[in-house]
């Protein structure tokens, strides 16, 4: 297979400190990689990371395709660790990957943030290529080059930046993903329509049949590009992609980790548009549409815990600032607004309302 034989894939660019990268978007793209990785001058040794669930449905005929090695890791978040990273230098070791070779992480964000890792610190760093197959790794995980592990006393605690040579994002792989992660990625796109761009905040978008998605697609990357690029450290405006964050990151800490990250994040954006009704700053329509936008798509509107649990677990979040608690609020739809000065008593209010 040659670029020529499939459909171009649209490319979006990123400027980044390290250097740019593209983002190719496109039925099939996926069977481009090999041409992609030529036209990359990636001439090293190739090794693909993914899961054992995708590396019968993608994996293995990717690393026919390409004739490289497939590295297979167990499925889950659980596995998100320095002891997968460290199985992962043995097996580029054994497969005799130098300074030249590349590492495709083919996977969901678990295996993007755990190949990543693994390719900034194998050998000082080495090349990395972002495939992404689950919606959220699509239009969030694979773009921004934040990559790393979990540690057991809590989330992304140990990381790195690395970015990508390039991404290759391919629609043809969503329709075996789970419909309860096809939500999760629902719900970061919801957010990024929030912030940016209204016409994303639309539920028939997010059915499943929906012939057009791979425009939904191109615009939600198209925001994380935006903010990336404007802030590609998170020093300052980036954190706005926090929307709904505070309130989720504290719902997953509480619930143990049974709830989907993507599942907390539709909660928190629906909290979110309350508080900041709340504290004054929009109209009482907008958390009323968001409550709606999200309960429509099958994302959870509300939550059992109590209250105080969870606004305890926000004191503990890693994007704390002392004993400031950070939301990103909205004023209005694309016009969100950074605020530490929100009452504790508010936030246990909003919870309250939201109470199952
Ligand atoms: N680096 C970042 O900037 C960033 C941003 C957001 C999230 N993350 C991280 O990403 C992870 C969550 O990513 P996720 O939601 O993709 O979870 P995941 O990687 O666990 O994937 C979810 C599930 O879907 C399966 N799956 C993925 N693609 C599939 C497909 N096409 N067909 C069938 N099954 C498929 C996976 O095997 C897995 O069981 C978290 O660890 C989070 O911390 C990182
Ligand atoms: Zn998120």
């Amino acid at each position: 297979m040659t670029l020529s034989e499939i459909p171009a894939p649209e490319r979006i660019d990123v400027q980044a400190p390290e250097g740019n990268y593209a983002i190719y978007i496109g039925a099939k793209a996926l069977k481009a990689l090999d041409v992609l990785l030529r036209l990359h001058g990636l001439g090293g040794k190739a090794v693909i990371v993914t899961n054992q669930t995708l590396a019968p449905l993608y994996g293995e005929p990717l690393a026919e395709l390409l004739g490289t090695a497939l590295i297979v890791v167990p499925d889950g978040e659980q596995h998100k660790t320095l002891e997968t990273v460290r199985r992962l230098y043995d097996e580029l070791l054994a497969l005799g990957v130098d300074r030249h070779g590349v590492v495709i992480a083919l996977g969901g964000g678990v295996i993007g943030d755990l190949a990543g890792f693994a390719a900034a610190t194998y050998l000082r760093g080495i090349a990395f290529v972002q495939a992404p197959t689950s919606l959220l790794a699509m239009v969030d995980a694979s773009i921004g080059g934040k990559v790393g592990v979990d540690l057991p006393q809590g989330k992304n605690l140990v990381g790195a930046f690395k970015q990508p040579v390039f991404v290759v994002v391919d629609p043809t792989l969503l329709p075996t993903l789970p419909d309860s992660e096809w939500i999760c990625g629902a719900a970061e796109i919801i957010k990024a329509g929030l912030l940016r761009d209204e016409s994303l905040l639309d539920a028939d978008l997010y059915r499943r049949d929906n012939k057009a998605f791979t425009d939904v697609l191109r615009r939600a990357i198209q925001i994380k590009v935006d903010y990336v690029q404007r802030d590609p450290y998170e020093q300052d405006i980036r954190a706005e992609l926090n929307l709904g964050h505070t309130f989720a990151h504290a719902v997953e800490r509480v619930s143990g980790y049974t709830w989907r990250h993507g599942e907390a994040v539709g909660f928190g954006l629906v909290a979110s548009a309350r508080l900041s009704h709340a504290v004054g700053l929009c109209a009482a329509s907008l958390p009323e549409r968001v409550e709606a936008l999200v309960g429509a798509v099958g994302l959870p509107t509300r939550c059992s815990f109590e209250p105080s649990a969870v606004r305890d677990a926000m004191r503990t979040d890693k994007k704390r600032h002392g004993e400031i608690m950070r939301f990103v609020l909205l004023r209005d739809v694309a016009q969100p607004e950074i605020r530490d000065d929100v009452p504790a008593q508010a936030v246990l209010d909003v919870l309250e309302s939201l109470r199952s």
